[in-house]
C-alpha cells in the first residue's frame, strides 16, 4: 500500500455498528473484488470491494470476511480469509497480508488462509438460520460484469437453498454515509493532495497549453502525494468542451481567452475528493465570463448553507433549482416568459444547468446513499452548481466537497482557491 494505513480502530467501529442491523442467528459474507483483466495477461489496478474495506481495511484481492455475532464458537464471530503467502509470492508480487498482519490492519483475531473457507463456512452455514450477501445496489450502477459477490451468491443459494437469505446492501447504505472521524481526516488528507495540483496548475496554465498537459501536472501532484491518483477520470475542458458534461479526451490546446474547467480530484486511500474550478486560460476573465462565475459562485453558497442537518434531498434539490433561475434570470439566458410557461417536471433552467446539484463522497466518488432520510450530521456531500452556454463557448461548474455538522457545515475544500479574483491573483504572481 502507498498510503499510511488507516488506525484500525475505524473498522472495529464500523463493524460494532454493523452488527447492530442484523437479524438473529445471521451470518454475513463480504468477498473482495476481482482483479480485472486487460488483455493477454495484463490485469487492471486493484480496486477493493469498499464494503470490504470498510468493515476490515483489508486492501488485498482473494479476501473474504465472515461476520457470525451468535456463533457458537467465540472464535467464529469475525473471520477473515487471506490468500497464503509464501516466498515464492514475495518475490514475484511483493509483500502480501500475513496472519499478523492481516490482524494489526483489521483488529479482527481469527485470520484462516483461503484454503479453509470451504470447510469452516460449511459449520457456520449450518449452525446460521439466515446468510446476508453482497450485491452492488448502486442507483446507477451499469455493471455487467460478475462479481465475486454474484459468484458466490449463486454457489451459496445453489449449496444451502433452505436458507432464509438477506441483502447486506441497505444495511450498508444507511452506515457508509455517514462518516466518523477517521473517514473525515482520510477525506480531507485527499482534498489537500487535491489543493497542491490546483495550486500547481494556476502556475502552470497559459495559452497554447494542451488539456492533457495540464492532467499531467495535476497527476504528478497526487502521485507525489501517496495518492495513487485520479478518483475519477479527470474532465479538462476548454472553451466549448465545458459544455460536453463528460468530455474525458483532454486533447485539445487551451486558447487565449477561453476558459478552462477541471472536474479533478484525488484519492487517498481508497477516499475520494471531487473538485471543480474554472480559470482562465490568460489569467483574467471577461467580463461576462466573470459575471456567469459570480452567478455559479452565488448559488454554490447559497446551497452550501443548505446543507444542515434535517434538509430533505428532494427539496434540496428543487431549492437550488430555484436560485439558478433567478440567476439565468439576471444573466438574460431565461425570461420571464420562458418560466411562467416552463413545465414544472422539466424547468426551464435545466436547459443550461441539466445536472444534480450534489452528491454523497467517501469511499467511492459517487457514494452510497439513503434518499429517504433527510440529511444528517457526518454525511459528506459535493456542491456542484453550473452553468453551461454552449454558444459562448463557456461553461462554468464549481464544486466542494463538504461535511454536515451539527449545526451548520465544515467545508472540506474551504482553502482551495475559490473566488474569482483570487484565482487571476494567483495566476498572475
Ligand atoms: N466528477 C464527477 C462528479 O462531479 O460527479
Ligand atoms: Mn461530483
Ligand atoms: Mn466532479
Amino acid at each position: 500500500m502507498r498510503y499510511h494505513a488507516i488506525d484500525n480502530s475505524l473498522y472495529i467501529h464500523n463493524r460494532a455498528n454493523f452488527v447492530k442491523h442484523l437479524k438473529p442467528k445471521s451470518l454475513a459474507v463480504f468477498n473482495s473484488n476481482d482483479m480485472m483483466p486487460t488483455n493477454a495477461d495484463g490485469l487492471m489496478p486493484f480496486r477493493q470491494n469498499n464494503d470490504l474495506l470498510y468493515l476490515s481495511g483489508v486492501d488485498q484481492e482473494e479476501s473474504i470476511l465472515v461476520i457470525f455475532p451468535e456463533a457458537t464458537n467465540p472464535k467464529h464471530r469475525e473471520i477473515l480469509f487471506v490468500k497464503e503467502t509464501s516466498e515464492l509470492i514475495a518475490i514475484w508480487e511483493g509483500e502480501k497480508l500475513d496472519k499478523t498482519a492481516a490482524t494489526k490492519q483489521s483488529g479482527i483475531q481469527t485470520i484462516y488462509w483461503l484454503t479453509d473457507f470451504e470447510q469452516v463456512f460449511h459449520t457456520l452455514a449450518i449452525e446460521a438460520e439466515r446468510i446476508y450477501l453482497n450485491q452492488n445496489e448502486h442507483l446507477r450502477a451499469s455493471a455487467i460484469v460478475q462479481t465475486c459477490d454474484d459468484r458466490f451468491r449463486i454457489d451459496c443459494k445453489a449449496k444451502y437453498p433452505d436458507h432464509e437469505y438477506e441483502r447486506l446492501a441497505p444495511i450498508m447504505n444507511v452506515l457508509r454515509p455517514i462518516k466518523s472521524q477517521l473517514e473525515i481526516d482520510t477525506m480531507q488528507h485527499a482534498c489537500d493532495i487535491t489543493e497542491k495540483g490546483f495550486r500547481r496548475i494556476l502556475e502552470f496554465v497559459k495559452p497554447g497549453v494542451m488539456e492533457y498537459e495540464i492532467e499531467a501536472e495535476f497527476s504528478h501532484e497526487f502521485l507525489r502525494n501517496r495518492s495513487r491518483g485520479f478518483a475519477y477520470t479527470p474532465i479538462i475542458a476548454s472553451g466549448y468542451n465545458a459544455c460536453v458534461l463528460h468530455y474525458i479526451e483532454n486533447n485539445m490546446e487551451c486558447k487565449a481567452g477561453d476558459v478552462i474547467l477541471m472536474d479533478v480530484g484525488s484519492e487517498y486511500a481508497n477516499y475520494a475528493s471531487d473538485m471543480t474550478r474554472c480559470v482562465p486560460v490568460s489569467g483574467r476573465f471577461t467580463d461576462r465570463q466573470k459575471e456567469v462565475y459570480n452567478a455559479v459562485l452565488r448559488v454554490m453558497k447559497g446551497a452550501t448553507s443548505m446543507l444542515v442537518p434535517g434538509t430533505d434531498h428532494e427539496e434540496y434539490h428543487a431549492e437550488v433549482g430555484k436560485m439558478m433561475e433567478s440567476e439565468l434570470l439576471g444573466l438574460g439566458l431565461l425570461d420571464k416568459t420562458a418560466i411562467a410557461n416552463q413545465d414544472p417536471l422539466n424547468p426551464a433552467y435545466k436547459k443550461y444547468f441539466m445536472h444534480g446539484t450534489s452528491h454523497h463522497i467517501g469511499l467511492d466518488v459517487h457514494d452510497i446513499e439513503n434518499r429517504a432520510t433527510p440529511f444528517v450530521e457526518g454525511m459528506v456531500l459535493t456542491v456542484e452548481p453550473g452553468i453551461y452556454i454552449p454558444s459562448e463557448n463557456l461553461g462554468i461548474r464549481l464544486e466542494n466537497d463538504v461535511m454536515i455538522t451539527k449545526d451548520g457545515q465544515h467545508d472540506l475544500m474551504r482553502n482551495i482557491p475559490l473566488e474569482a479574483e483570487e484565482i487571476e491573483d494567483l495566476m498572475n504572481s
